[in-house]
């Protein structure tokens, strides 16, 4: 049966993968993103099963249109990816704007909060899924990106939280591995002065030997997450590879 779902971050790179993933899956999905034009061409080619809102997750007054919006549009809510994100600032902590770092979280964290927040009536009714994009940066400290990993830290602490305290919402963590998108891009463009040299040259010598992922091979797992995430994973925090996951992966 068709399900709905919204997808943050839908523009490019992962999120793109994951609403492809869900509309082949014959399902509804509303989108999120700053930049018109993918969440467009979704919506001209998928007229009766993609809708979206174009704007800047920062300004938490968005979450309570997206939500609002996408039940107008198709009913119901049966589960979020939180899937946007910046790496920016890539400064180490003595170099560090706080401000710069109060914007990373209102993108990070306090916007995915105000989203799940606003939708848990919703969720609570259609026993939903909501599907928390982390990172390995939550867990292992890279210099440089000390506001990507505490805020990534944080939403996985979030995604625990949501499940302690909502049991009828099965809530998944999942970082995507090193994936070739724009995020890695900016990694190799803005990266050099701020990361530790050795660290630095990996992501550059990996993205050359074409070892970096698909969007479409994690995005294909965290668009099956959302859609049928068993209550066992709930409150835990995975990579896409993992040995857990493997019915949720194409065999
Ligand atoms: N790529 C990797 O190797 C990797 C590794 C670990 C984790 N991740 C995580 O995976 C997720 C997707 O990353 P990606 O690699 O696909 O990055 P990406 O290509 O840079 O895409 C990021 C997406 O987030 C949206 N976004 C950013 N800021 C936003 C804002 N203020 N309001 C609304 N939307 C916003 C962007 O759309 P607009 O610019 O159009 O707003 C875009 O659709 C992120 O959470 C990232 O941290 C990625």
């Amino acid at each position: 049966m068709s399900k709905v779902f919204i997808v943050t971050g839908a523009s490019r790179g992962i999120g793109f993968a994951i609403a492809q993933a869900l509309i082949q899956a014959s399902h509804k999905v509303f989108l999120v993103a700053r930049t018109e034009k993918n969440l467009q061409e979704l919506k001209t080619q998928h007229a009766t099963s993609v809708d979206f809102i174009t704007a800047d997750l920062a300004d938490w007054k968005v979450a309570p249109k997206v939500i609002e919006s996408t039940v107008k549009a198709f009913g119901k809510i049966d589960g979020i990816v939180v899937n946007h994100g910046v790496l920016a600032p890539i400064t180490k902590i003595s170099e560090s704007s706080v401000e710069e770092w109060r914007h990373a979280y209102d993108i990070n964290v306090f916007s995915a909060l105000a989203l799940v927040k606003e939708a848990i009536p919703e969720l609570r009714k259609s026993q939903g899924r909501v599907v928390f994009v982390s990172s390995g940066a939550a867990f292992g400290a890279y210099a440089g990106w000390g506001s990507y990993g505490t805020s990534k830290a944080a939403l996985t602490h979030l995604s625990t939280h949501l499940a302690v305290e909502e049991p009828s919402i099965i809530s998944v963590a999942v970082s995507p591995g090193k994936v070739d998108t724009d995020m890695q891009k900016q990694i190799r463009n803005d990266g050099k002065t701020g990361m530790a040299p050795e660290v630095y040259a990996s992501f550059v010598d990996e993205y050359k030997n074409g070892q970096f992922l698909d969007p479409k091979q994690p995005g294909d797992v965290i668009a099956k997450l959302v859609e049928g995430a068993t209550s066992d994973l709930s409150g835990k925090y995975f990579r896409w590879n993992a040995a857990e996951l493997a019915n949720f992966r194409a065999s």
